[in-house]
């Protein structure tokens, strides 16, 4: 296959992770015989920095022309000024709106390696495997709000429609059909007409779907069952502020802020994969950083906007291997355990994929 990623390497470790994720994704065109290019553009800080934007016109008429967008992380304290106008977190706001991208993907698992990271009980833990898919672009996050002068009265709105709905609900879907057949719709349709149109929609979407087990949970009972039961749920779908909550609470599960991917997909299969983290400035420079974030999301990347199922799965059989071999960026690593360079961990994973 041909296909042509955008990549924008932002901040801090984002350059870092990048190169070493590019290491891979070019093992995986050679393997495969696949002809990926890549294009380099300017987002975050840097961007303003070297053109005063934090997303340029070129990025978005580069991006535009990729099959899908692969980011690493933007921001810094240098560009952390509360008070100027231009900030590189726009960068990121912007690019998302820009691509209408209302579906938010995380998947949270769990590594019987770094069992020891987590602060919940081993066979609690043991074969998480969840997929949340977050609505994005809605919800009331967007809807109107509004602070009234000095009275001591606010509100916000939650809407929802429900083509937004439906086309959500067939993200989750269909991802489900890739995993184990189960979709969690989290709502709380007790109390909110929201969420009672949420819950009608899901339940419309579901009939296309019969070799898919749909399960409704209200929010608050999700919570729990989120730290009770983690390894009965697959593909878990919420609107945009209680998909924000839950995945935050699921990510204890996975060990380190270093280890989850997300993805940001639209209509098509156009997306925009980055690391859940951040540009961690505090260990920028020192090859410290854990590669396993932007490795998964590149991940995704292959496997939702390229279809390239197989080539997904040899990224994360290989992290899993290399996990499993005692590798440990300093993140990961035990009390006493040796740790190894952001470098040292790629080259452990491209020997698996070799
Ligand atoms: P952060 O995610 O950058 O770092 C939080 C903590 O996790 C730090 O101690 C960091 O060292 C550690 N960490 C993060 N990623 C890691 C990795 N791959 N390997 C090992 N350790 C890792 O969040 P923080 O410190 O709140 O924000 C730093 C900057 O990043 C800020 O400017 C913030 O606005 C920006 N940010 C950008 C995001 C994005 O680009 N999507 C998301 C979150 C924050
Ligand atoms: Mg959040």
């Amino acid at each position: 296959m041909k296909a042509t990623i955008a990549t924008l390497p932002g901040d801090g470790i984002g350059p870092e992770v990048m190169v070493e994720t590019l290491r891979v994704l070019s093992a995986i065109g050679s393997k495969y015989g696949h002809d990926f290019t890549t294009t380099e553009s300017l987002i975050g800080g840097i961007a303003i920095d070297e053109t005063g934007n934090p997303l340029p016109d070129e990025t978005i008429k580069t991006c535009e022309e990729a099959d899908a967008i692969l980011l690493a992380a933007v921001g810094g304290p240098k560009w952390s000024d509360p008070t100027s106008d231009v900030r590189p977190e726009q960068g990121l706001l912007k690019i998302r709106q820009h691509f209408g991208l209302f579906a938010n993907l995380r998947p949270v698992k769990t590594y019987p390696a770094l069992a020891s990271h987590v602060p919940l009980r081993a066979d609690l833990i043991e074969g998480v495997d969840i997929l949340f898919v977050r609505e994005l672009t809605g919800g009331i996050y967007f809807g109107q709000r509004k602070e009234m002068g000095d009275s001591d009265e606010a509100y916000d709105t939650m809407l929802y429609s429900r083509p937004e709905v439906e086309r959500l609900a067939h993200v989750a879907f269909r991802a489900a059909q890739g995993r184990r057949n189960k979709v969690t719709s989290v709502d709380k349709a007790n109390v909110l007409a929201s969420m009672r149109l949420w819950r009608k929609t899901v339940v419309q979407v579901a009939e296309d779907y019969e070799d898919v087990e749909l399960e409704h949970l209200l929010v608050d009972a999700c919570t729990m069952h989120l730290l009770t039961r983690p390894s009965s749920f697959d593909v878990i779908m919420a609107g945009n502020m209680f998909g924000d909550i839950l995945s935050d609470e699921a990510s204890v599960l996975a060990g380190s802020l270093g280890m989850l991917p997300s993805a940001s997909l639209g209509a098509g299969r156009f997306g925009m994969y980055e690391p859940v983290h951040g540009s961690a400035p505090d260990i920028a420079g020192q090859g410290k950083a854990n590669p396993i974030g932007m490795l998964l999301s590149l991940a995704m990347l292959l496997r939702y906007s390229l279809e390239l199922e197989e080539e997904a799965r040899a990224i994360e059989t290989a992290i899993d291997d290399v996990l499993a071999d005692g590798l440990r960026t300093p993140d990961i690593a035990s009390k006493g355990e040796a740790v190894c360079s952001t470098t040292e961990f790629v080259d452990a994973v491209l020997a698996k994929l070799a």
